[in-house]
């Protein structure tokens, strides 16, 4: 594929700090959360976009629903020595730790992302680089007051936006540079995390590696990025962020087959957070390849590449060039609260009338089209976000990462989730059906790679 094509992208969430009582299991999980390193800790957290600074402000965040939340990104540079912030960050940061120890959740850091993980590589790639690496990240922890670092490296001997170095050694120097870290008496008590791919980091052959139990010794859990499975850079329309693929006729990737991956390689269950997305891809559709003969959605259609819609904040047919100089249109990506404002979805994130909602029993993820603009949406609602909390509770899941928080509305997609995981957790452990646990788990897709879009201005 040309990569995707993330140019700006604007915020529309609108009301997103209802307050609710303090009561619910989250609270205790909370509670059990701010004892550090306990690597059973339950997670409910998201990542905080640093460029909605100005439409969604730190004080805006719903933080009683979650029990960390991580400020994203700080980019890697050319130089070991020097992590950098945007101004806009460096000015909303200190806000953005100061809320939460208001409220408290614990703060992280993200490092990387899909534009600022170039120069990972480097950073860890000597002796001598990685203490320089280990003091730059201690310096920043230090300086910001933050709970914890999130390594976003996307990724590790496997290329990400297109010109991010890689060498066949990175996932052992990563590791390597996070036991320095450990090490570290300031990054002894850092909650460390890390955003990863649907398949376990790549070894040197550049293949999933079988055994990556020591970065669970080092790292408190890892998230993992269950999202872009599908998108504009597929060749059909799919689910974005599929519960399950193994009943799919194209299995591509799901929280189910990631699971069975990372744990298979040694990784366990109670340290993965399951990646969340409350955010939508859309596709250009002709309805004779959109609509059954009985009126539901067809999966996986056909979609024109040429006739990309424009998404939440873009123009149609945009051009631009990313950080690696290769041209980019559209990304066609909607928040989840884009959804609403735009009138694809009503208020309380139920399809609009007038367009066809139908609802993927294999990826228990929904889609939407809209017949007269042509437009297919693959996205998550608070159905699927309650089948996923159903999957993490059932499958024993540290819990969830949302990307990103300023996408939801209302809360509904983190109140669903939420729900789901206290509920799961006080009936029964036996899964139901329609939801998907490792039990019914099959060996993880080769093809389950890489198509993590992290978008980024
Ligand atoms: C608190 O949550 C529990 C379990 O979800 C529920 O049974 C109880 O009624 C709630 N209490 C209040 C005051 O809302
Ligand atoms: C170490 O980092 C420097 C930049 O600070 C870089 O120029 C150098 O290539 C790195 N070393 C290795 C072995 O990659
Ligand atoms: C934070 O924790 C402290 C100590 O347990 C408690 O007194 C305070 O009420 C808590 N604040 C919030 C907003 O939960
Ligand atoms: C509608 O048609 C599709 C495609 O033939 C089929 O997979 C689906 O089960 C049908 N749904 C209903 C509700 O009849
Ligand atoms: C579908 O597209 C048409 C044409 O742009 C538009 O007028 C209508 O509002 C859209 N419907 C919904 C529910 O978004
Ligand atoms: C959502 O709102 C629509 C009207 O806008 C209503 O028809 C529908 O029943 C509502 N759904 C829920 C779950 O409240």
């Amino acid at each position: 594929m040309t990569k995707l094509l993330f140019l700006t992208l604007l915020a529309t969430c609108l009301s997103c700090a209802l307050a609710r009582p303090f009561n619910s299991s989250l609270h205790m999980r909370k509670a059990r959360s701010l004892g550090r390193r306990a690597n059973t800790t339950p997670v409910a957290t998201a990542w905080y976009p640093g460029w909605y600074g100005s439409k969604f402000p730190p004080a805006q965040i719903s933080w009683e629903k979650y029990t960390q939340m991580t400020f994203a990104f700080a980019l890697t540079t050319p130089d070991t020595s020097v992590i950098s912030l945007d101004a806009d960050s460096q000015k909303i940061l200190p806000d953005f730790v100061t809320e939460a120890k208001n409220h408290n959740v614990s703060s992280l850091l993200s490092i990387g992302g899909w534009t600022g993980s170039q120069y990972f590589s480097s950073a860890v790639a000597s002796a001598s680089n990685r203490t320089i690496f280990v003091k730059s990240v201690v310096n920043l922890a230090t300086k910001y007051k933050l709970d914890g670092i999130d390594f976003d490296w996307e990724y590790p001997n496997k290329q990400g936006v297109g010109c991010n170095l890689i060498a066949d050694d990175d996932s052992a120097n990563f590791l390597s540079f996070l036991q320095e870290l450990r090490k570290d008496p300031v990054g002894s008590k850092l909650i460390l995390s890390a955003a990863v791919s649907i398949s376990p980091f790549a070894g040197v052959d550049g293949t999933p590696m079988k055994d990556v139990s020591e970065f669970s010794k080092v790292l408190d859990h890892i998230a993992i990025m269950n999202y872009d499975i599908w998108g504009a850079f597929s060749p059909t329309v799919g689910p974005n962020s599929p519960l399950d693929d193994t009943c799919s006729p194209t299995p591509a990737g799901s929280a189910v087959s990631a699971i069975k991956a990372w744990t298979s390689a040694g990784f366990p269950a109670n340290q993965i957070a399951l990646g969340v997305a409350s955010y939508a891809h859309t596709f250009h559709v002709a309805p004779s390849a959109a609509i059954n003969s009985n009126g539901t959605l067809a999966l996986y259609p056909a979609f024109d590449k040429a006739l990309q819609p424009a998404g939440d904040g873009e123009t149609t047919g945009m051009t631009g060039v990313d950080q690696c100089g290769v041209a980019t249109g559209p990304s066609g990506l909607f928040d989840f609260s884009a959804l609403v404002s735009n009138g694809f979805l009503d208020k309380n994130g139920t399809a609009a009338s007038g367009l066809i909602y139908s609802f993927d029993e294999c990826s228990q993820t929904p889609f939407l089209y809209n017949k007269s603009t042509q437009v297919m949406v693959s996205y998550d609602d608070a159905t699927s976000f309650a089948a996923k909390g159903k999957f993490i509770k059932n499958s024993g899941l540290a819990g969830f990462a949302m990307w990103h928080v300023a996408g939801d509305s209302n809360d509904i997609l983190v109140n669903s989730i939420n729900k789901a995981i206290d509920a799961a957790g006080s009936t029964s452990t036996t899964p139901t059906n329609g939801s998907p646990s490792l039990t019914v788990a099959p060996t993880p897709s080769s093809t389950a790679t890489t198509k993590q879009c992290r978008r980024r201005s």
